[in-house]
């Protein structure tokens, strides 16, 4: 049988904006009200509504919600903040943006997300909060890091950048910490350009975020006779970046539900391969695959394999320890050594097809000689 030829790329990743992104960027453009504004309020009040939280405050993006949180939750200097190991670079830089010490840790090999047994060895006196990261929308055990965080008092501020809309026992990612960040980049499920949310249930942090988000004030007046109480920062989002938000939320459903068809096409068609296997997601439990991840020892082989045949995927972060920031020598993280080098993440566009996903499974079928 001769191989269907694969002429489009194929991307790992597709932004993609609709006419209701236009019309609704038009309407704020007509308003001349450009700033923060109404539309932010009600591009908050969907996301908190969606996720179950209470509040919602929109800020610049991903980063600057984790950073903010900490900073909300009084992480200060000399404080210790618990992070894996195997993130992306962000997760440990807004802790170090507040001064305090990112304290890595390794992962689990089975998911990818933090290990459990590392991060309660990691814990000292000094420690105030954990950052646990759900990657690609695969939940950390957040039940356990839960009663790890109230048995020793400590926050604990997910990093739910790549799980929006992921459940994970019956609740979703975001709503489970004192405060739960996403962002909105461009190789999000929704994207404001650059954007990001943080989602919290407590009265007292929402104040807290919202004065540090606009210079410390408790209000926005004149800028001129305000009363600023505390330092703060300029990590407001524009209506502008708030009406693309509202505008890709009217996709949302479609998104998420191309996403899990995609994991489950991947699921199906690269069973026994040798060689291969998949992250797991559990879909049953209403969690959302960011990207679809697979493990090889054969990675960049692959990578280039699929490469040279218009078909895009993305190799994971080198550990964190590996990092120049933040370097320290190899031997104490050997699971994300090990899995760093070993996982991809297969094209996973909402925008792809079935046929798309065909033609990548076979491909990768191809490559392991089948
Ligand atoms: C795991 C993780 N943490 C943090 C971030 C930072 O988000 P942003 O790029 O919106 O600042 C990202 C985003 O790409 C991410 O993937």
């Amino acid at each position: 049988m001769q191989r269907k030829k694969i002429s489009k790329k194929i991307p790992w990743w597709q932004t993609q904006v609709g006419t209701a992104e236009y019309t609704l960027i038009k309407e704020v453009l007509d308003s001349n009200y450009i700033n923060e504004g109404e539309v932010t309020k009600k591009f908050e009040k969907k996301i908190a509504a969606l996720v179950g939280c209470k509040h919602a405050i929109a800020v610049t993006s991903g980063t600057a919600a984790i950073f903010l949180s900490l900073k909300a939750l009084n992480i200060r200097p000399g404080d210790e903040v618990i992070v894996p190991d195997m993130t992306f670079i962000a997760t440990a830089n807004a802790a170090e943006l507040c001064g305090a010490k990112p304290v890595l840790v390794d992962i689990n090999p089975i998911d990818l997300n933090i290990d459990i047994n590392s991060l309660a060895k990691a814990i000292t006196d000094k420690t105030k909060a954990i950052i646990p990261v759900h990657v690609t929308g695969r939940a950390a055990d957040m039940k356990t890091i839960r009663e790890i965080a109230n048995k020793k008092n400590l926050a604990v501020v997910e990093d739910a950048t790549e799980a929006l809309m992921s459940k994970y026992k019956g609740k979703y990612l975001g709503a489970w910490g004192d405060a739960g960040c996403f962002s909105f980049s461009p190789n999000k499920t929704i994207t404001t350009g650059q954007g990001g949310i943080i989602v919290t249930n407590s009265d007292e942090l929402e104040i807290k975020l919202r004065a540090l988000k606009d210079q410390g004030r408790p209000t926005r007046g004149t800028g001129g006779n305000d009363i600023h109480n505390t330092i703060g920062y300029n990590f407001k989002m524009t209506n502008i970046q708030a009406a693309l938000g509202l505008g890709q939320l009217r996709y949302l459903t479609a998104r998420v539900k191309r996403m899990r068809r995609n994991y489950k096409l991947y699921t199906a068609q690269l069973k026994n391969i040798p060689g291969l296997s998949i992250f797991p997601c559990d879909l049953a439990g209403g969690a959302v695959p960011q990207w679809t991840d697979i493990a090889t020892d054969e990675r960049d082989a692959l990578e280039q394999y699929l490469r040279a045949r218009n078909i895009d995927s993305r190799k994971y972060w080198f550990p964190l320890h590996t990092q120049p920031p933040y370097f320290l020598p190899s031997g104490q993280f050997p699971n994300s050594e090990k899995m760093s080098l070993r996982s991809l993440w297969l094209p996973s566009a909402f925008t792809l097809t079935d046929e798309d996903v065909a033609a990548v499974c076979r491909e990768i079928k191809n490559y392991f000689g089948r």
